[in-house]
């Protein structure tokens, strides 16, 4: 009995495989292969068939465990207790947060080719479809002794953008708190989820989400200016380096978090994509604040000057007038 992962594995070099072939390789009869076909398109990707036989439109470098591990560096590797790879699953936060309730301890990751109710930030939905972007989680567990957490956030940006950088394609930027961009567009997000545990401390769940190869069919349901990788590098990404990466930066990152928290704001200040600039700070509440963005203070919250002086702000949702261009040209 085979599932639609074997027939994902088979086709994800993008070549046509006669049905023959598949009938031979994978033991799946016409009836089969038109049911995981059908369960592979479910998933968003988009299939051919022709009198050739059947086949992925695009080619897919699926993710193997084997080699994202191999992506990281060796103190990294050690940190993480146990790495998922799901070809669907809800949420990798959702997963991971599960993980956690049933083995309580340990520093786990998650990846998955799909989502079916990723989140994002402020409530929303993270558009997941299959087919090349990237969705990811790690956990971390903080010790009650560790209680100055504030400006984690703003640190896990800081290190999924250096796991891009990683890759020397294009540098990227961060628009407070941590959404990832690259000329105003947004290439991927971080949400932080937080959950205590009495006298224990504190469980960290970070998801990355980026978009590597993101149809713009599949993304009618984004409401700011998006972008991916391919379209700004004009090539695919190596998805497992890139898992890899972003594996070793949050983990190292975490694990200094853990001791002396050591270099973040700079880091955030050289890639601060608001910095200098006209922008509407919008309170969860609706209320909106109008001023010009003056970097971050050491807790991570936004700066704000306006007629009635600098103020910071811990919350809301910060947009670049779009009158005002971005000065670095990012
Ligand atoms: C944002 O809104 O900018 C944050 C998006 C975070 C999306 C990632 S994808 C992996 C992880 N799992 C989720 O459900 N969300 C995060």
């Amino acid at each position: 009995m085979i599932n639609e992962s074997a027939l994902l594995s088979l086709l994800a070099d993008g070549s046509y495989y006669p049905h023959s072939t598949i009938a031979q390789r994978l033991g799946l009869d016409a009836h089969g292969l038109q049911q995981h076909s059908a369960q592979l398109r479910e998933l968003g990707l988009v299939i051919e068939t022709d009198p050739r036989g059947i086949r992925l439109q695009r080619p897919l470098e699926l993710l193997d465990p084997q080699r994202i591990r191999a992506a990281m560096g060796e103190h990294s590797r050690g940190l993480l207790d146990g790495l998922q790879v799901h070809l669907q699953i809800d949420s990798t936060n959702a997963q991971l947060r599960r993980t956690l309730d049933q083995q309580h301890s340990g520093n786990h990751a998650c990846v998955s080719e799909t989502q079916t109710a990723g989140r994002g930030r402020h409530g929303r939905r993270w558009t997941s479809p299959a087919g090349g972007n990237i969705y990811l989680s790690v956990s971390w567990h903080f010790p009650t002794e560790v209680r100055d957490l504030s400006g984690l956030s703003l640190a896990l940006g800081v290190a999924a953008a250096a796991a891009i950088d990683d890759l020397e394609t294009t540098p990227i930027q961060l628009k407070w708190p941590n959404d990832l961009v690259c000329r105003d567009h947004k290439v991927g997000g971080v949400l932080i989820e937080l959950q205590g545990r009495p006298q224990q401390g504190i469980d960290v769940i970070a998801g990355v989400g980026i978009n590597t190869r993101l149809p713009a069919e599949q993304a009618g349901a984004i409401d700011q200016a998006w972008t991916d990788l391919e379209r700004i590098t004009g090539k695919p990404t190596p998805r497992n380096r890139l898992a890899g990466r972003l594996l070793h930066q949050l983990l190292e990152t975490l694990d200094g978090f853990s001791g002396d928290q050591s270099g973040w704001q700079q880091q955030f200040a050289r890639r601060d994509a608001l910095n200098a600039r006209a922008i509407t700070l919008t309170y969860p509440d609706g209320s909106r604040h109008h001023g010009t963005a003056r970097g971050i203070d050491q807790h991570g919250a936004l700066l704000l000057e306006n007629d009635a002086g600098i103020s910071s702000h811990q919350a809301g949702e910060a947009r670049a007038r779009p009158d005002r261009p971005n000065p670095a040209g990012l």
